[in-house]
C-alpha cells in the first residue's frame, strides 16, 4: 500500500515535470488513390514538443512494413509485404516512399507514433488507399434505336474501358446530370479487372420533345475523368405523357428516380401542350 502510494506520487510528479513532453497533432497524408506501378509517398507529421521521439511504425492492413527507431543503429527497418518496395534512401521519422506499387498493396496505411521515456506517449491515424489500374480509353454510349423506332422506350448502354477498381459512372440528359445514375453492373475479366455498365431508360421522349442529347461520364477517384462522345436522339414517335428514368442498381434491381429532371421534362411538355 505504501509503495503504491510513492508509485502514484512518482508519476504525478513525472507528469508535472513533463506537461509539454507530449505528442500531439498527428497528421497522416496518404492518397485515396495511385496508379499501379508509380511511386507513391506517405507522410505521418506530428508535434513532439520537448517529449523525444521513441520510434514511427508504419502498417498495411495491420501488417507492420516499416518502422523508424532513432535510437538503433541503423535507425530503418523494412519488414516484407507483396506489391511493397520502401525506398529507405528517402524514408524518414516523417515519411516513408514506396516505389511501383503493387495491386495487392491496397489497404488500410496506418502510422504509430511513440515518444519516449517517461511517458511512452502513442498516438496512431489510418487511412485507405488503393492501388488502381486506370482505364484506357473513354466510355462509350450505345442507343437502341430500332426500339425506338418501334416506340420503345429511350434504352442507351453506357460501358467504360476495363479498371480496378471499376469507375463510376455518371449519366447527362441535356447536360443535366442524372441523380442516383451512378450505380452500373460490373463484369470481372480474366486479368481482373472490372467493367463498368450502366444503363438508362427514358420513356416517353415524345417526338414534340426536339432531339435529347446524352452523354455518359466515368470517374475513377481523382486519376481518371472522361466523357463519352455525346449521342443525340431524335424520336420520331410523338409519345405519352409518362416520363420515367431508371438506372440499374449494383444489385440488379431497378431503381425509380425522382429527379428535377423529370420535373424539367414535365415543365416542357406542359409548355408543348399550351401552344398546340
Ligand atoms: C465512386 O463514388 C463513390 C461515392 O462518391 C466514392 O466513394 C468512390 O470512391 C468512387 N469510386 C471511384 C472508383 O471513383
Ligand atoms: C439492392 O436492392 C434493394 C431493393 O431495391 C435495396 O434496398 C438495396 O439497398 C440494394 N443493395 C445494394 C447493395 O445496392
Ligand atoms: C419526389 O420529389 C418530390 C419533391 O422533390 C417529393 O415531394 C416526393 O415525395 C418525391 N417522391 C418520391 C417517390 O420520392
Amino acid at each position: 500500500m505504501k509503495w503504491a502510494s510513492h508509485v502514484l506520487a512518482i508519476l504525478l510528479f513525472i507528469n508535472e515535470i513533463c506537461r509539454s513532453c507530449s505528442l500531439t497533432n498527428l497528421r497522416l497524408t496518404v492518397p485515396r488513390a495511385v496508379r499501379v506501378g508509380h511511386s507513391v509517398t506517405l507522410q505521418c507529421d506530428y508535434d513532439l514538443e520537448e517529449a523525444p521521439l521513441y520510434s514511427v511504425k508504419w502498417y498495411r492492413n495491420s501488417d507492420e512494413f516499416y518502422r523508424y527507431v532513432p535510437k538503433e543503429a541503423p535507425p530503418t527497418r523494412v519488414f516484407p509485404l507483396p506489391g511493397l518496395h520502401v525506398d529507405v534512401s528517402v524514408s524518414n521519422a516523417r515519411k516513408v516512399t514506396l516505389l511501383s506499387v503493387g495491386r495487392p498493396l491496397s489497404g488500410l496505411f496506418q502510422c504509430e507514433v511513440s515518444a519516449d521515456a517517461p511517458l511512452f506517449h502513442t498516438e496512431m491515424k489510418s487511412a485507405p488507399m488503393t492501388v488502381a489500374v486506370v482505364p484506357d480509353g473513354v466510355p462509350a454510349v450505345t442507343v437502341d434505336r430500332a426500339g425506338l423506332e418501334r416506340g420503345g422506350p429511350l434504352i442507351a448502354e453506357c460501358k467504360a474501358p476495363p479498371a480496378s477498381p471499376a469507375p463510376n459512372l455518371t449519366w447527362y440528359v441535356n447536360d443535366q446530370r442524372v441523380p442516383g445514375s451512378t450505380s452500373a453492373s460490373i463484369i470481372k475479366d480474366s486479368e481482373l479487372l472490372d467493367t463498368a455498365n450502366s444503363r438508362l431508360e427514358l420513356t416517353g421522349v415524345g417526338g414534340s420533345w426536339g432531339a435529347i442529347r446524352l452523354r455518359c461520364e466515368a470517374t475513377q477517384f481523382r486519376l481518371y475523368r472522361a466523357n463519352s462522345v455525346e449521342v443525340e436522339v431524335k424520336p420520331d414517335t410523338p409519345q405519352p405523357a409518362s416520363v420515367l428514368l431508371m438506372g440499374r442498381s449494383l444489385n440488379g434491381s431497378s431503381t425509380l428516380i425522382n429527379s428535377s429532371l423529370i420535373t424539367c421534362f414535365f415543365t416542357i411538355l406542359v409548355h408543348v401542350e399550351q401552344f398546340w
